[in-house]
Formats: C-alpha cells, structure tokens, sequence
C-alpha cells in the first residue's frame, strides 16, 4: 500500500504526446521497449497517447508502415494543423474551425514568392492549414524580414523554422503546442498529468504553451536547446539518452513508469 503512494504516477493514467522523427522514432529496440509499456498502460490505467509530428498525412503512413508504428489515440499532423482522432482519416472539423479565420494561402504565396531563398516543399507536404518550404541555415537571416512582410498584410500567421532547413507558416491559432491543449482540454487530463517529447523547433510549442510534464531527448537540436536554456523549468527534463531510450529515462524521472 505505501509503495503504491509513493510511486501514485507509475499507476495513474496520463496524457502522452510525442513527436515522431528523431524522438519516438530513431532507435528500433527502445521504440519496441516503450511501445509496449504505453499500450500496457493504456490498457491498464487508460492511459491516452497522441503522436504529433510535421508530417502529412502521406508521409506519416509511410513511417507507421516502415516503424510498424501501434494505433494512437489521437494523430496531430502537419505541424498541429489536423488532428484524426482513433484512426478516422477525416480531420476533426472542430479544429479546423479555430484555425480557418482569417486564414489566407493565396497571399501567404504571393508575398514568399518575392524570396528566392526560399524553396517550396513538396506538394504533399503543402496542406490546408500549412505552407511549406526549405531554407538553408546560411538564409535564415531573412526570416524577420519575411515575418515582417507577411504581418503588414494583416495575415494571421506564426512562422516556425526547424532542424536548420524547414520552415512552416501556419495559422496563429495553431501549433503542436495549441493542437495538445486543444486534446489535454477535451479529455479533461491535468497538465502535471500530461507528459510532451520532443526534439527540433517544432516542438518548442509543445513545450512553451504551459506547464505539462516535458522530455527533452538527449539529441535535440541545436534551436530546441537553445530555447530549453534561456527557460528553464523544474517541469521539464533534458535527457542523456536519444530518441526512445530517453523518453524512457524521462518518464522514470516524471514517475509515469517505474
Ligand atoms: C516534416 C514535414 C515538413 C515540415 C517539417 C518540420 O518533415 O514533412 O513539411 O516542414 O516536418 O515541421
Ligand atoms: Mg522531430
């Protein structure tokens, strides 16, 4: 009996939500390892796991089908723009409605279409509520100007650079970050009760927007960390181990596994 008190959140259901390339996904044996222990305690303790990643709907099924990946709860793609709940490929309209106001791709388009630095990613990758390119670290320098240029048309959009290379406009009201609320509020979990795992500077959002439970992997990048050290927080761990293996290590320090 006091064991169980002192170890209350290895046995109490939680919210977790996590990225998927270069956090869930890049080390085989401890995505196996962790797999097993969330679809345990999901069905044990009704747990709820969400994967939330920049992919589209197309290249998320080509990593689910590669990593064999097991059926979340709920599935956030492109950058927190959609959100299918228990394997339904039609995006919960709900959400679309936040995001839909004011929401203009044609003029997005034309106004980055006046810098060349800019590379457009390709079609699948373009969505609804997100406009993709590539752009080389060596141009980021343009990204306030571009900012600055998209804010004088009144466009409301926020701006996210990842990994060096990715840079994704999507609407203000959405982000991973925004997308997780939306869920963690829907299924009614506290955020002490919610863990988030992440990697690049798509998922600062999931991190920066309250106070649940963080994992930081230990090989997040340059951009991620840089933002962990100018706000630290008692509620969010770096770990020393990659990929799943430190999603492990972190949920062991949280107390959601023992
Ligand atoms: C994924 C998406 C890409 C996006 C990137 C960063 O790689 O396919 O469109 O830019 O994530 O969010
Ligand atoms: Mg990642």
């Amino acid at each position: 009996m006091l064991l169980m008190l002192t170890k209350e959140n290895a046995v109490t259901k939680f919210l977790f939500v996590t990225d998927l390339d270069h956090t869930l996904v890049g080390d085989d044996q401890a995505l196996v390892e962790l797999s097993d222990r969330l679809q345990r305690h999901r069905q044990q303790h009704g747990t709820k796991i969400v994967y939330s990643t920049g992919r589209s709907p197309l290249l998320y099924r080509e990593l689910q089908q590669e990593k064999n990946l097991f059926s979340p709860d709920a599935l956030v793609l492109s950058v927190g723009t959609e959100i299918y709940h228990n394997g339904s490929d039609i995006p919960d309209p709900e959400w679309s409605e936040i995001l839909s106001p004011g929401w203009q791709r044609e003029t997005i388009l034309t106004i980055t279409h006046k810098f060349p630095e800019l590379v457009l990613q390709p079609e699948s990758e373009q969505r609804p509520f997100k406009v993709s390119f590539f752009l080389k670290a060596e141009f980021s320098g343009i990204l306030p100007q571009l900012e600055a240029e998209l804010q004088k048309s009144q466009l409301n959009i926020k701006l996210i650079y990842s990994s060096g290379i990715d840079l994704d406009i999507l609407p203000l009201t959405s982000d991973k970050g925004q997308a997780m609320q939306f869920l963690r509020q829907k299924w009614k979990f506290a955020a002490e009760q919610t863990v988030v795992c992440g990697d690049s500077g798509n998922d600062i959002a999931l991190f920066a927007v309250g106070k649940e439970r963080g994992i930081i992997v230990g090989n997040a990048r340059p951009e991620l960390l840089q933002w962990h050290n100018q706000n630290p927080a008692d509620y969010r761990y770096l770990a020393q181990n990659f990929c799943a293996a430190g999603i492990i290590e972190g949920l062991k320090y949280f107390g959601f596994l023992e």
